[in-house]
């Protein structure tokens, strides 16, 4: 292999970086991520120099045990959080370049964002959880209710509108937050254990969501352990001390 001589210019870094943003079917380019969390005198490295490739379409599960940085990555990929070091290209955009006002926006279009824990607003109905995410695009409270009706029906929730989140099952709650994760019809959607707290039953609805995602198109990313989703990756990322071990492709 011949050794290249660029090691004094930057060039090839940069080169690095940018050549994949002009192949189209990229969603997000990845590049020596690192995110340490301090805590007084402790320092924890959640992600560590990860870098990764993420094409449009592709369904990814991350896996690992507890503790080893798969929200953090998560958060990083979706701009929710910012890494110490590395750089992030989502959709074509430098996010890790972004100020905290636009990368709102950035996300708002562009990712869905599904946790384990449902996050849903307490003091707003599912509708209004749902609805949320478009009042914040400024779409007209009339065009808000066109979308929403069809978007619970989807979810199995047309008759629970006017409910509050306490009025609903946890697996209905996560349904309200799959609605909510596609209200703004993002290409981008990321799932924290989104299954991890639900019966079997409510999993297989969600599993179901999921695949109807991936024929819709969208790009994929979901921390889990259960077997339904995995079976519906395309790659599986086992994920261990912040780092990537290992990626299995589903055939
Ligand atoms: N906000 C935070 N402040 C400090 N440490 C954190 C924070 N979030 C996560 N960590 C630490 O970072 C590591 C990775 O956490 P996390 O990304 O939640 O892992 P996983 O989702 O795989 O369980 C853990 O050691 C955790 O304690
Ligand atoms: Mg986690």
């Amino acid at each position: 292999m011949s050794k290249r001589i660029l090691d004094d210019t930057p060039l090839e870094d940069e080169n690095e970086i940018l050549e994949p943003i002009f192949d189209k079917n990229i969603m997000i380019v990845a590049r020596k991520l690192t995110k340490d969390y301090e805590i007084g005198e402790y320092i924890v490295r959640a992600v560590d120099n990860v870098s990764l490739d993420i094409l449009i379409n592709d369904f990814i599960v991350i896996k690992g045990p507890s503790g080893a940085g798969k929200t953090t990555l998560l958060n990083l990929l979706g701009g929710l959080d910012s890494p110490n070091s590395g750089t992030i290209i989502s959709n074509g955009v430098k996010i890790t370049d972004m100020e905290e006002e636009s990368l709102a926006t950035f996300r708002l279009i562009n990712s869905g964002f599904i946790f384990q824990n449902y996050n849903l607003i307490s003091t707003l109905t599912a509708e209004e959880n749902v609805m949320f995410p478009m009042s914040l695009t400024g779409l007209s409270l009339k065009d808000q209710r066109e979308k929403v009706v069809p978007l619970l029906k989807k979810i199995g929730l047309g008759n629970r509108r006017e409910h509050l989140p306490f009025q609903l099952s946890a697996g209905e709650q996560q349904r309200v937050a799959i609605a909510r994760a596609l209200a703004n019809d993002p290409p981008l959607i990321l799932a924290d254990e989104p299954t991890a707290n639900l019966d079997k039953e409510t999993s297989i609805f969600i599993r179901d969501l999921f695949k109807a995602m991936k024929e819709n198109k969208k790009t994929i990313i979901i921390a889990t352990h259960d077997d339904y989703l995995i079976k519906l990756a395309n790659r599986i990322i086992s994920f261990e001390d912040g780092k990537i071990i290992n990626e299995k492709r589903n055939p």
